[in-house]
């Protein structure tokens, strides 16, 4: 379990967090919601420390992931992936080299083995057959696909998605909402989806959080957030979501 207490962050004078407390539950797909602006990019990235908050807590395991040394850091950063809100490919990689480049760059492992594990992940991810391919040859949808391949080139025991389905059509929103099932249930992945879209968010989530005005709103299961009477919480769930 992720437990994040009491975070803040201030972009200059913009308050963007301001006191966010909350739980990510092993083993579980957790679903963020809120306004675009509302910070959930910036607590994903926060928990990846990738940037840094002006205070609060986060504990894995009762540490506290924000007091880690840089090697913690790493550490910690191989056991989860993260499938940025672009797709985030590296344009002169080929699709084998973007999947397995942590375990290029940053394990130093033997191109030959890479390739075999990539060529997995892609299989996994329905897209086996592209390794030798580049990122432009790919669709939209193909793109989100391999950035899942690369966040689980690691075996990672937690998966960050922010926004995986925005912008894809619904065969193939639904095509990644049934992939990232299928790595929470069949490999135990805990999952974090950011999302504006109803259909991961009813498709995926075990548990629903809500942000708004930078503290979290609303924390419950899908029918929680189905039979509320909260007018926010109505407003979002009739579909009046910014
Ligand atoms: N590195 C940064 N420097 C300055 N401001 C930033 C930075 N990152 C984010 N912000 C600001 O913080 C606020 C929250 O951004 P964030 O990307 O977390 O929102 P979000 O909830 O993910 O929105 P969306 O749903 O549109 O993706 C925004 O106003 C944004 O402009
Ligand atoms: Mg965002």
């Amino acid at each position: 379990m992720i437990d994040i207490k009491d975070v803040h962050k201030k972009f200059g004078q913009k308050v963007v967090l301001d006191g966010v407390t909350t739980q990510i539950q092993d083993g579980k797909t957790t679903v963020f919601i809120g306004p675009s602006g509302c910070g959930k990019s910036t607590i994903l990235k926060i928990i990846l420390r990738l940037i840094e908050p002006d205070s609060g807590s986060i504990n894995v395991d009762d540490q506290d992931i924000l007091k880690y040394s840089q090697k913690k850091i790493d550490d910690f950063r191989s056991t989860a992936g993260m499938v940025f809100q672009s797709a985030a490919l590296f344009d002169s990689l080929s699709m084998w080299e973007n999947v397995g480049f942590a375990l290029l760059e940053r394990e130093h492992k033997k191109r030959d083995e890479v390739k075999k594990i990539a060529s997995e992940k892609l299989r996994i991810v329905g897209l086996e057959g592209s390794e030798d391919l580049f990122p432009s040859e790919l669709s939209g949808g193909m793109q989100k696909r391999a950035a899942i391949a690369r966040a689980i080139a690691q075996d990672p025991k937690l998966i960050f998605y922010d926004e995986p389905t925005t912008g894809l059509d619904p065969i193939t929103s639904t095509v990644i909402e049934e992939l990232m099932k299928k790595l929470q249930v069949d490999m135990g992945i805990t999952s974090v989806i950011v999302t504006h879209q109803h259909s991961t968010i009813f498709n995926n989530a075990d548990i629903i959080t809500m942000f708004h005005k930078g503290k979290v709103y609303a924390t419950g299961v899908p029918d929680e957030f189905i039979n509320a009477k909260d007018e926010l919480v109505r407003n979002f769930i009739e579909g009046r979501v910014s």
